[in-house]
């Protein structure tokens, strides 16, 4: 089994930045790689908050926390990634500006490097087809937020080895994370379950059943969700729950997986959640 010895992060928005600091706090080297300065400057920031709150909550000490931020390399050039022996890539939902970023880097990296996906409804395999390592190539699925969620999805397409599959649940376990292994069909096993509930939320709230506040209250209190629906889409961000839903109906055609109107208009609206400082609630 070939070992993981640094790993290389595409985006560093909330997934990405996320990925990263649990790969460093898992003691390896990390590339964290973006389009622009902004993105990546915004994404080390969250990285420096974060490690700042387990400092502050005694989880961490102030050593540990700059040794972790220290291991990540921020950059804006893809060609820095290329003595990876893993990138995870956390872009935007979006199958065509993916598949030129896995060209981009199947044409970089040695042939030994896994490439992963942590899409949360595309096709893996479609991503796989685009490079001439398909076997290789596999979903990688973390939860936001990534340094406190348990449990990472492993996603075999129909072209992925066991050995890549068993070296991604070894990574996997290495970071603290609980693997499962998920089939390469949209939303995997989580998204298919929590995705057509949140969308139903929206559709319940647009007849007017209840109020959002309500909605929210009666699933955090009533089932001891941690965030109600609305709460959680704004944490997720609308925007990507939307591609999500596209991207899930377009393979199933089922009315559970369809946007509600809603969802549409507060996207084109630019009211992405918490992200955007303004979406089922306002974070200014
Ligand atoms: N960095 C460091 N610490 C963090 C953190 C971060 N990014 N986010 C939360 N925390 C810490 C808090 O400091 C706190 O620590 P203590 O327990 O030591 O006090 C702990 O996590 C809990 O946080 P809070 O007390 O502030 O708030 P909370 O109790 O509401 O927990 C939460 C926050 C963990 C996010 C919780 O609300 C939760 O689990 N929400 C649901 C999240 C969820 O469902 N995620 C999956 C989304 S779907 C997805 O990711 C897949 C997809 O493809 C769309
Ligand atoms: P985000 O919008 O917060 O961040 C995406 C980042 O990618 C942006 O900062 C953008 O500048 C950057 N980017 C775009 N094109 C790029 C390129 N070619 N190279 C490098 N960087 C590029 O999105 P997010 O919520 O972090 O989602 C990222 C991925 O993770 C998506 O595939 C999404 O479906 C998946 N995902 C999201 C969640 C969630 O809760 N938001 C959970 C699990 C998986």
């Amino acid at each position: 089994m070939a070992e993981i010895r640094t790993v290389g992060v595409c985006g560093a928005g909330l997934m990405g930045n996320g990925i990263a600091q649990t790969c460093a706090t898992a003691g390896l080297p990390v590339v964290l790689m973006e389009v622009a300065q902004t993105p990546l400057e915004r994404g080390m920031g969250s990285i420096a908050k974060s490690l700042d709150t387990f400092v502050a909550k005694s989880k961490l000490s102030r050593s540990d926390a700059d040794a972790i931020f220290a291991r990540i390399t921020p950059t804006t050039e893809v060609k820095k990634l290329k003595d990876c022996d893993l990138v995870i890539e956390a872009i935007v939902e979006n199958a065509p500006t993916k598949i030129a970023l896995f060209k981009q880097l199947d044409e970089l990296l040695a042939p030994h490097a896994i490439l992963c996906t942590n899409t949360s409804s595309l096709c893996v395999i479609e991503l796989a087809a685009a490079t001439q390592r398909p076997h290789r190539v596999a979903g990688l699925h973390f939860f936001n937020p990534v340094p406190i969620m348990k449990l990472v999805e492993v996603v075999k397409t129909i072209a992925t080895t066991q050995d890549t599959i068993d070296e991604l649940f070894a990574f996997g376990r290495k970071l603290g994370k609980e693997p499962i292994l998920a089939q390469d069909t949209p939303g995997f096993i989580v998204n298919r379950l929590l995705v057509p509930y949140l969308l139903y939320a929206i559709r319940l709230y647009e007849s007017g059943l209840a109020s959002k506040e309500d909605i929210d209250k009666g699933m955090k209190l009533g089932c001891g969700y941690p965030m109600g629906p609305f709460e959680l889409l704004d944490f997720v961000g609308l925007d990507t729950t939307y591609y999500i839903a596209q991207i899930m109906f377009d393979e199933f055609k089922d009315p559970m997986m369809a946007a509600p109107p809603l969802l549409k208009r507060m996207v084109l609206a630019g009211r992405y959640g918490r992200k955007s400082g303004k979406g089922f609630y306002d974070y200014a």
